[in-house]
């Protein structure tokens, strides 16, 4: 009798081990698109609570399963160090989603221990793979914002090329990676999958690589901060659960005033064009090569210190000190400024905020967080 009792709660204990061991949601969705050996593999190589999420952003029911597995091998692939040539960098080594897919260093560390020439940047509206209304998309858009920080590359696809390539990043040449990924068993796998259409034949491709990656950059979307939820009810009309506290109202008034023509009016968009903010009299980097650089998104700027293409300012605090009184008048430097430089003596001056003012618009800039983005499991590592 006894014994009975114990056997069954060792039973009921093994049950809840082996429900909590679990890692994987093996869910019905997941199970029709993966067959039971695929699962075993992905299991066994991965670690992931959702096995396929939907990266589709359609409902449940008409989700695109298979633009969801390419965004998931696209996921696979930003967190793999395979993807560099001594399988030390992967692309989250600098672009880390806790940081708003920034790192928190001045420069960051590439293949061999070097470091890049500058700061990191955060990843910002790549929602939509529709060029028309997502000026994230450049190149293919003349309305689009271009990528790094001189503009250099016209699409994600170009900025892709040359961070795979790049000698400090991650020093991979493109041609290689294919034949390099086609030895690991899940990459083989899950590349099969998403890509070869039902060819038995199929091998890793490198635009396969370049469109995964695309793919995953596309699903990520920072759009539920505070300010979002706030800002949709002005627009929409209705009343909003979300409200600002009246210093952060302050500082939404201050930014529209003074930072919305550049940085946009809802500051989840990098602008289409370049501008110079005045940080030095002489630029030892030139940025497009008239010392401007690109305007970046500010959603989750709170994350993604420190701050500017050289990575200057440690703080939110120090940034707007700098707007408000330590802008250089240089020869390039954007009209956006320049009515603001001659006080009514006639000399030179910053945006002249009281401290009350900046601790406002700090307040504010800290609206642009995205709690629900940075912790979203669809975007961790999978490994
Ligand atoms: C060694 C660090 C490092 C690695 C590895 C790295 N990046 Fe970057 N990334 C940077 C830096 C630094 C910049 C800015 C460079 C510049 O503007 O010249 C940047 C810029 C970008 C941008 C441009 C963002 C914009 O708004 O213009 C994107 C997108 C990006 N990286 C994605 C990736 C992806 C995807 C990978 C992996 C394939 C990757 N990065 C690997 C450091 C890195
Ligand atoms: C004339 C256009 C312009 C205006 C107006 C402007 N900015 Fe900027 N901002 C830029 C440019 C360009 C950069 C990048 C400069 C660089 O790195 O060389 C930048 C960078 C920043 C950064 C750093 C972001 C990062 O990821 O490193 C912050 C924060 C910022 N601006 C906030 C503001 C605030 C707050 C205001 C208003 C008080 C403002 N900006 C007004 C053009 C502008």
């Amino acid at each position: 009798m006894k014994k009975q009792i114990i056997s069954k709660i060792l039973f009921a204990l093994i049950g809840i081990i082996s429900i909590s061991s679990c890692a994987l949601d093996n869910d019905e969705t997941t199970a029709s698109f993966f067959s039971s050996q695929e699962f075993e593999l992905i299991s066994n190589s991965l670690s992931m609570e959702n096995i396929l999420p939907n990266y589709s952003s359609s409902e449940e029911e008409n989700r695109d399963m298979l633009f969801d597995a390419k965004a998931l091998l696209g996921r696979v692939l930003f967190y793999d160090d395979h993807l560099s040539i001594d399988n030390s960098i992967s692309c989250a080594s600098c672009h880390d989603q806790k940081l708003g897919f920034a790192d928190d260093k001045a420069f960051s560390e590439g293949i061999n221990g070097q470091v890049t020439e500058r700061n990191s940047i955060a990843f910002s509206a790549l929602g939509s793979d529709n060029s028309s209304d997502n000026p994230y998309f450049g190149g293919d858009d003349s309305f689009g914002a271009s990528m790094f920080w001189d503009h250099r590359a016209s699409s994600v696809t170009e900025q892709l090329k040359e961070t795979i390539e790049n000698d400090i990043e991650m020093g991979m040449p493109l041609a290689e990676l294919p034949g390099k990924l086609n030895e690991l068993d899940y990459m083989q796998m899950l590349f099969k999958k998403a890509y070869s259409d039902g060819d038995p034949y199929y091998t890793i491709q490198e635009d396969d690589i370049l469109d995964a990656l695309l793919k995953f950059m596309q699903s990520l979307n920072p759009s539920n901060s505070k300010f979002d939820k706030f800002n949709e009810s002005r627009f929409t009309g209705q009343s909003s659960t979300v409200q600002l506290t009246v210093s952060e109202e302050q500082g939404l008034f201050l930014y529209e005033n003074n930072c919305g023509s550049c940085h946009g009016f809802d500051a989840g968009h990098p602008a289409p064009r370049t501008a110079n903010n005045g940080l030095d009299m002489i630029y030892t980097d030139s940025g497009d090569g008239n010392d401007k650089f690109k305007i970046p998104a500010l959603r989750n700027v709170a994350l993604s210190g420190p701050y500017m293409h050289d990575g200057r300012f440690e703080t939110l605090e120090d940034v707007i000190e700098h707007y408000s009184s330590g802008i250089n008048k240089t020869s390039n430097l954007s009209h956006d400024f320049s009515h603001l430089f001659i006080n009514q003596v006639g000399n030179q001056r910053g945006f002249d905020f009281t401290e009350q003012e900046k601790t406002a618009l700090l307040q504010f800039l800290n609206t642009l967080t995205d709690e629900s983005f940075i912790n979203d499991p669809r975007f961790e590592s999978p490994f």
